[in-house]
This record gives C-alpha cells, structure tokens and sequence, in this order.
C-alpha cells in the first residue's frame, strides 16, 4: 500500500452506535412499559442524520474529496449527513491506477473526515465494469481473477474498521427485458461465477462487513433486470454465498419516475433475508414535485424494516453528476429545497435546513423571491423563509400579485386571500430553527403581465 495512515481500530464507531442502539432500545423497553413521559416540549429533529437515526436509519450522501475544503459544502455535511460514500474515490480507476499500485489519498481524506465526525463510511466499490483502469480489461482469465481478489483484499484490509458497508459488485445485469448479465471484462473471462466468488472473497477478508450488491434501473418490482438480480440474490441466500445486502442507486427522473409499488420492491429484496438500502438517491425535478417524490422514496424505505439507510448521490445541486437536472436536497447556495422538508418531515422531523442556537430571543424572520420556472402563459414564483437568531414557532408573510395576474397553485404553506383576490397571505405549517430556512411556492397566471410579485415583510412567532 502506498499510503500508511495511521488508523484506529474501528471502535469509536463500533461504540458509538452500540451505545445508540442500546440507548434505543432501552426507552423502547421503558416507553413499553409506560414509564418514559413524551415531554410535551420536545422538539422533532432538525437534521436528515437525527431524524432518520430517530427512525433507526442513517442518512447519507457521496462527498467528493475535492470539495472538502469548501466550507459550505463541509459544514451541510457535517450538519446534515451521518454516512458518506465516496463519489469517485474508492473506485478501482482511483484506488489502483495501475497495477499493483494503490493511492488510498483521495479516499483517505473522505474517511478520515467521516470518522471524525462519527459519521459511517460505505465503500463504493469493489468491483465495476465502468471506471476501471484499462491494465484490468487486457488480463487474461487467471490473471483477472488474481487481480480482482487481490484488489478485494488490498482496498478493504486497507479500510478494515472504517468502512462498514461495501458494494462489492456494482451494475452486473443488463438493461432492458433480456434479465442477462451485463458483458463485462468479468463477465466474459470468468463467467456466471465471478459475482459469487467477489462476495466469498470479500466475506473471507472482512467478515464483519456488511456485503451488498448494489444497482441500478430495479426499482419497479415487474422490470426484468430487478427479477434478475432478486434471482441471483435468491439464489445466493439459498445456498450461503456471504451476501448482506441489496443497495438501491435510485436515480429517477421522467423517464424513469419513483415507481408506485417502491417499497413492495424492497419489502420483496428484505423477505429475502438481506438488508436493503437506498445508495444513490437523486430526483430531476424541482419544487413540489420533486419534494412530493423525494418523500415517497423516504416513506417507502421507512416501510421496510430492513431498509437501513438512505444515502443522496451529493451535498449540492451545483456539484451533482447531473447538475442541470437540480436533482439533489439543497440548492447550489446550499439553501434546503422542498424535497429536504419533504425528507426532513417525512423521517419525523422539523425545521432544518440549517441554523443552530445562539442569539437574541427577539422572534424574526426575512423572505427572498425568486422565480423558478417560466412557460408561456404562467410562472412559478418561491420564497425562501428564513428564521433570525432564534428559533420561531410560526411565520406569515404576503404575496401580492399584479392583475390581472392570478395565483392558480400554492404549495408548503397555508393561504388565504384578501377579498380583491390579489394579497396572499402565507402561513407557515410549522416552526423554523434559528437561521433554519423552508420555501414555499406558487404558480402565477400571468394573463399578459410578467411584473415580478410583490414580498410583504416577514413576521415571526
Ligand atoms: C458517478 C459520479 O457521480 C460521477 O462523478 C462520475 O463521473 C461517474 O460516476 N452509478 C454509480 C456511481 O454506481 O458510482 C456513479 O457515480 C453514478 C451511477
């Protein structure tokens, strides 16, 4: 190896989340037994890693080791996220260049930043036909077979105690209704077999890993890519070969949307006897619809008691692999979109998006317009509430529109209209943590007059 980082032995976070779940179950038993009063001033969670540890889950997100030295980025990060995967830097193409030389510097800063946090590491990936360097496509069969265990064995005894969680084979099945396996290098010199002696390998170096296949295009349960891999991984529960768990990329957009039967699809992969978890959840979309979908994958995993965990495929719009699609929780200021609430609401929470104690006790809060979508005849308009120093327990504030303009659609937010029908008045559903923001959003029929509306000054509780 050539980097040799001190590492700790893994019990930090082998403690900390014995201590969790033992902390758990113990409320659990004494709420059992009615001796744990809710206290009525308990507040709800106000970040993604709270409320989903609340709901026994972790949430997760990809870092990019180039971006830790943006403050911003760092500090939604830490905030939000209790698991981080690698975006890039644990794949093969990084972590063994060429072969027999291995540079763990890039992921090293990602687990070693995770592990300072407490935050969980899951190793992606082990073993892909895709960002893999070219000196693997030209080994022979015996050759590939050495270079792909010993890869196994060098990239997890490396992380052994910091990386609970591995994809070992990334993407092995074919797209469309063939249910094949996908004609890899892997595929081709070692045959059906490989997948399976991946797994035994990776269960031999580190037993205490949680394995998974992870996947991608096999979330509507009737797709014959998803029957195929239920197959294998059917078959391989069945007859021992070392398999913990199903991940889920998830990366929706129009063409392939949420699918309405999502949790009969993990619930199916769970009966199984594995694990399941959602690994690399992105959504085009924006606004309310994106929100509406982003809330049905957390709801869906929330249903399935062995969905563990989900993780979103990166902090930030700005930095996503699909950026143009604005498919992730906060914007590319690092704002909470509408899909973070759905989220955040979903696992139980309240508020977020940001902020965090401090300050005068004075109740305020400020709004910001901006326009979000535009089509011939209407547009979008959101507002983005932001809470002062301290948290607020409600807020309100007015849209007028310019007539003959007319709001025909409202979301996040309870209206009610002046009697011209042009002042909107927006109140919120619910509180803000201190510097914690939330939007809401309307859709306005411009009938011929494209005047911007017209904020009325926020008021706070
Ligand atoms: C993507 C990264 O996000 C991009 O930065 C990179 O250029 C290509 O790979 N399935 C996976 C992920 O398992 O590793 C991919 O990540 C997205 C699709």
């Amino acid at each position: 190896m050539s980097t040799a980082l001190f590492r700790g032995s893994g019990g930090r976070r082998a403690r900390s989340w014995a201590w969790t779940s033992l902390v758990t179950a113990t409320v659990g038993a004494l709420a059992a037994a009615g001796l744990v009063a809710t206290a009525g001033t308990a507040s709800a969670q106000s970040t993604l890693a709270d409320a989903a540890e609340s709901q026994g889950r972790y949430f997760g997100t990809a870092v990019a080791s180039g971006r830790l030295g943006e403050s911003d980025y760092v500090a939604t990060l830490d905030r939000e996220f209790n698991s981080v995967t690698a975006e890039n830097s644990m794949k093969w193409e990084s972590l063994q260049p060429s072969q027999g030389y291995f540079d763990f510097s890039a992921a090293d800063r990602i687990v070693d930043h995770a592990r300072g946090q407490g935050m969980a590491v899951r190793g992606h990936t082990l073993v892909w036909h895709s960002q893999l360097p070219g000196w693997v496509e030209s080994l022979g069969t015996n050759d590939l077979r050495s270079a792909m265990n010993n890869h196994i064995t060098e990239v997890m005894q490396h992380y052994q105690g910091d990386v609970d969680t591995w994809d070992v084979v990334n993407e092995a099945f074919q797209d469309g209704g063939s249910g094949a396996r996908r004609d890899s290098v892997f595929q081709r010199r070692l045959g059906d077999g490989w997948i399976e002696e991946a797994f035994r390998t990776a269960r031999s170096v580190d037993p205490n890993a949680t394995l998974c296949y992870n996947d991608y295009n096999t979330d509507a349960w009737n797709s014959a890519k998803t029957q195929a891999v239920y197959d294998m991984v059917a078959d391989f529960v069945s007859r021992g070969v070392p398999i913990d768990c199903v991940g889920f990329q998830a990366h929706f957009n129009s063409g392939n949307p949420v699918p309405n039967n999502y949790h009969e699809t993990l619930q199916n992969f769970a009966d199984l006897g594995v694990d399941v978890q959602i690994t690399e959840l992105d959504i085009a979309g924006s606004g309310e619809s994106q929100a509406e979908q982003y809330g049905g994958v957390t709801q869906a995993c929330l249903a399935v008691s062995r969905c563990t965990g989900i993780t979103v495929w990166g902090v930030t719009d700005k930095y996503s692999w699909r950026s143009e699609d604005t498919p992730l929780l906060f914007d590319g200021d690092y704002n909470a979109k509408p899909a973070y609430h759905a989220v955040l609401e979903t696992l139980g929470g309240s508020g977020g998006g940001g902020g965090g104690g401090g300050g005068d006790d004075t109740a305020d809060c400020t709004v910001t317009y901006s326009e979000t979508d535009r089509w011939g005849d209407r547009f979008n308009g959101q507002v983005t509430v932001r809470a002062g120093d301290s948290a607020i327990d409600s807020w309100s504030t007015t849209v007028t529109v310019h007539p003959p303009q007319k709001i025909s659609a409202t979301w996040n937010g309870d209206p009610s209209w002046d009697s011209s029908g042009d002042v909107m008045t927006m109140r919120s559903h619910g509180g803000l943590a201190a510097g914690g923001t939330t939007t809401f959003g309307f859709t306005v029929m411009a009938n011929g007059n494209w005047t911007t509306p017209t904020l009325g000054s926020c008021t706070a509780s």
